[in-house]
């Protein structure tokens, strides 16, 4: 899934040019790219689909260049992700209805690759023999609204365990009150399941999204798709996989996971799996520091920015736009980007 614009980012992510096209970790790779390293081992190349909006397409293909146009799955208007795993899914299972599917956010870091990797087999070893929703269940750290949360029944025996209720993006108080019970973990927001259970499962909790996917099911990999989902997406909810159908079904699964597993979704997570100088600064950019600490400052390299007296702050230079914000109130990020769309 590569089809967000991670607003919360900004001003490196930009409508035009969102986090998961940037080299967010300075390694060489965009995030898309480490995404799709990732699944080396676990599914060979061709069986990798991107979802992503028909303004990426050109980003897309410049970064994978192995993908084929079949691979690249174009959607015409922003619908969030039940729509485009519901693309996905019914045009993979045009060509195997048995398959096995793993849904990745292209915009996540995982430190642990190998972990991830036997998580992910795990998963797939389940999926091969159950219809089962699996989702990775990440131990929380703080009452982050911007998760799903995922209470599971204990069983001490059991690898895979059977989700007893699913909220997603609860109210700051309810996030507390998970955090402190102990008996929940975040949804990382990664899937596994085999064809035939997400679709029974569009089916039962999405059914007219359901019934226009599956009415593709002639024109899949022909030249008839793109019109097909342009008038499919039009028609088309517009609703998260977590409100649709996680928070709904009672055959989802968790696997409790420690992969080292970070959303980046906003600047305060790029600070906290970065690495800190030793007055807690994270450093990316020629700068030159005085009396500061515990900020993130990212900037371009041939800019020399001097900071005095900063504590706690995000400074953030990307094209024409430089942040100066609290990293404590970075949720006021996406005001700032609704103010600065509207002052053109
Ligand atoms: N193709 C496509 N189309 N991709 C999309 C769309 C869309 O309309 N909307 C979002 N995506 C992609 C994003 O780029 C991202 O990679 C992924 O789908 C998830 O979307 P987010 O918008 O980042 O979701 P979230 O972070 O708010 O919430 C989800 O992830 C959390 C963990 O990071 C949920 O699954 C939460 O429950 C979960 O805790
Ligand atoms: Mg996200």
């Amino acid at each position: 899934m590569a089809g967000g614009v991670g607003t919360r980012f900004w001003p490196f992510s930009r409508t035009d040019f969102p986090k998961q096209f940037h080299d967010v970790l300075g390694t060489g790779k965009t995030l898309l790219q480490q995404t799709a390293d990732r699944f080396t081992g676990i599914c060979p190349p061709e069986n990798i689909f991107i979802v992503t909006s028909v303004d990426y397409k050109d980003l897309v293909q410049k970064q994978l260049p192995f993908l084929t146009p079949d691979q690249i799955l174009l959607e015409p208007t922003r619908r969030n992700t039940a729509p485009c795993i519901a693309y996905a899914s019914y045009k993979i299972a045009v060509k195997n209805p048995h398959a096995n599917i793993v849904v990745a956010p292209a915009d996540h870091i995982i430190l642990k690759e190998e972990e991830f990797k036997r998580t992910i087999k795990k998963a797939l070893d389940a999926t091969e023999k159950r219809d089962i929703l699996i989702t990775l269940g990440i131990k929380p750290s703080r009452p982050d609204t911007g998760y799903g949360y995922i209470q599971y029944i204990p069983n001490a025996d059991a690898d895979i365990k059977k989700v007893k209720t699913f909220t997603e993006k609860p109210f700051l108080e309810l996030a507390q009150q998970f955090l402190e019970s102990g008996d929940y973990v975040w949804n990382a927001g990664i899937f596994i399941w085999n064809a035939k259970a997400i679709m029974k499962n569009f089916q039962l909790h999405l059914d007219e999204m359901a019934d226009l996917f599956e009415g593709g099911k002639k024109v899949y990999y022909t030249d008839g798709e793109e019109a097909f989902i342009k008038k499919t997406y039009s028609f088309c909810k517009n609703i998260s996989i977590d409100n649709g159908v996680m928070e709904k079904s009672n055959e989802v699964y968790v696997v409790l996971s420690d992969f080292g597993w970070s959303d980046l979704g906003t600047w305060k997570s790029l600070y906290e799996v970065s690495h800190k100088d030793s007055a807690q600064n994270v450093i990316d950019g020629q700068v030159m520091l005085y009396d500061t600490k515990n900020c993130i400052i990212k900037t371009p390299k041939d800019r020399l920015v001097v900071v005095q007296g900063l504590d706690g702050y995000i400074v953030a230079e990307y094209d024409n736009v430089l942040l100066i914000c609290k990293k404590d109130e970075e949720q006021k990020v996406k005001e700032f980007v609704a103010d600065a769309k509207s002052k053109g």
